[in-house]
């Protein structure tokens, strides 16, 4: 593989800020690289539109960042994944890294209780979820979330409204707490302590780590890693509003 390619960056969307969660994971464990992300903040949010808005949505945005130069995609969003990653992977020859909502993980923990998975109307819907279900959905409760990413696109991760939104939505489980929770949306991994909050205790699991594993071992096998001694970086951009940027920012440094 050409030099050049080795040193191009690394693409890396959302519907908006929540992938932001799997950027600062990579940068840790790659950090010779060099990234873009792009949340889409100005289509935000993916979750409650269909399967084609979001095709067509998340095509468009991968195509920006392939003629930005990108040497392989990270679809940094679940619902997105579950719309687009097939589709784009027949589209385009470069690696393409999606995301799985934790549920093979969270299975380990499942006894004789119940785990909670968080995610958007459109991930639950969709067909990979639904084939995880199959696999690995023994004491799953399935918990739709509309609403819940748009705290965290407004800043908010530890605030009374917030809170009052988690009180009604987790009521019907309060009684029995979970073995486990799934959050099945990158944006949730920003309400890891509001959550816990509700669940204390409760092991709270994501998949931005196997996510990040896989685009290492996918630069691996294509020769694609940035050569050692590299200086990794990253540009960020949004399609809305330019204060999505500094929330971005904010976000990459925050310890939620
Ligand atoms: N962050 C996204 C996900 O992982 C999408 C949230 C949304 O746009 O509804 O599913």
């Amino acid at each position: 593989m050409a030099q050049q390619k080795k040193d191009a960056p690394i693409g890396m969307f959302d519907s908006g800020v929540g992938g932001v969660s799997v950027l600062r994971e990579a940068m840790k464990m790659l950090p010779g690289e060099q990234f873009i992300f792009y949340g889409d903040t100005l289509h935000a949010p993916y979750g409650t539109k269909t399967r084609e808005e979001v095709l067509q949505l998340s095509c468009s945005v991968a195509e920006k960042l392939i003629s930005m130069g990108a040497k392989a995609i990270v679809i940094a969003c679940n619902t997105a994944t579950s719309a687009a990653a097939k589709e784009l992977r027949q589209t385009y020859s470069l690696p393409i890294i999606a995301m799985e909502p934790a549920l093979k993980p969270a299975s380990a923990l499942h006894k004789d209780g119940y785990v909670l998975s968080l995610a958007t109307p459109g991930t639950i819907r969709g067909e990979k979820y639904q084939q995880l279900l199959q696999k690995y959905g023994e004491g799953v409760e399935s918990l739709p979330c509309p609403g819940m990413m748009e705290f965290v696109e407004k800043g908010e991760t530890d605030t009374e409204s917030l809170h009052r939104f988690l009180t009604d939505l987790f009521a019907p489980y309060k009684g029995i707490m979970p073995e486990a929770i799934v959050l099945g949306c990158t944006h949730y991994v920003f309400l890891k302590r509001a959550i816990q909050r509700h669940f204390p205790g409760v092991p709270l699991i994501d998949g931005n780590e196997g996510t990040v594993r896989q685009l290492k071992h996918m630069l691996e096998e294509n020769d694609l890693l940035a050569e050692e001694g590299s200086v990794g970086g990253v540009t960020l951009l949004s399609s809305g509003d330019p204060d999505a940027v500094k929330l971005m920012e904010k976000l990459m440094n925050s310890k939620e």
